[in-house]
């Protein structure tokens, strides 16, 4: 696992942006693995803006998230897909059918996991995947006590995960108790895997990923396996790294 150090939030955005640029320069139709949340929304920005000043296309990009909420519907504003659309895809010349989220309305949610599984397959797997980091050490909703190994699944949230949420639905709005997740497993099979993590909140998580054990109580952790990982902190994440 390589860490990098960078003094603050918009540095951290533009090294993983960079990252990402570089990837799709070299590999125009590259399979990439994208995550919703706060922290990634900057380097979506510095992608559309390399978009709108040509420096990249996504024409042949097809991209797979790692989670959604189950029960919602694509167009419910809180739906990890409204917000991809919102963050990113409506802003890129990626063809729609090249964009996939879970999908968290499934008449047989069991039967999507599979299905998503088989997908990733059939793209050739994922080049490089984005993630972000949970207070609890989770990588998409792969809450703590998740299999090392595990695949694309429902998982019930945790009461953390559902209160660090909370901020995005309004107070007489359904809030999810449950998600389709990528798994664990689905993950470590990316072949590059970039994390980013910011703020002092994200510190404890951050240093037992990278310090503590490998154990499902710190689901992240699990990327110590991984062959190209690497993890991106702001000074406030890599507080409390010995
Ligand atoms: C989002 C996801 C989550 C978030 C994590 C951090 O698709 O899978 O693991 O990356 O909860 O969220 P933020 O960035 O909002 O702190």
């Amino acid at each position: 696992m390589q860490v990098v150090i960078k003094p603050n939030a918009a540095a951290v955005a533009e090294y993983g942006a960079a990252i990402f640029i570089r990837q799709i320069t070299q590999k125009p139709n590259s399979v990439l693995g994208l995550a919703t949340g706060s922290t990634p929304v900057a380097l979506y920005q510095q992608l559309i803006n390399a978009y709108q000043n040509r420096k990249l296309s996504f024409s042949q990009i097809k991209t797979f998230n790692l989670d959604e909420y189950l029960g919602l519907a694509a167009e419910h504003p809180q739906s990890y897909r409204y917000f991809m659309q919102q963050q990113l895809f409506n802003h890129l010349d990626i063809k729609p059918e090249n964009t996939a989220v879970p999908a968290g309305s499934a008449a047989d949610p069991l039967k999507a996991c599979q299905d998503y599984e088989q997908q990733i397959l059939n793209a050739g797997g994922i080049d490089l995947q984005l993630l972000g980091l949970g207070r609890n050490g989770h990588i998409g909703f792969n809450e703590p006590s998740s299999g090392l190994r595990s695949r694309t699944r429902i998982k019930t949230l945790t009461k953390e995960t559902i209160a660090d949420n909370a901020r995005f639905f309004s107070a007489d709005e359904y809030q999810p108790h449950l998600s389709i997740t990528m798994g664990i497993g689905t993950i470590l099979d990316a072949r590059k895997v970039v994390l980013l993590a910011t703020g002092e909140s994200k510190a404890a998580a951050v240093t037992a990923m990278i310090e503590g054990p490998l154990s499902a109580s710190c689901p992240a952790s699990a990327l110590q396996l991984h062959q190209n990982a690497v993890v991106v902190l702001d000074e406030a994440a890599a507080s409390q790294l010995a």
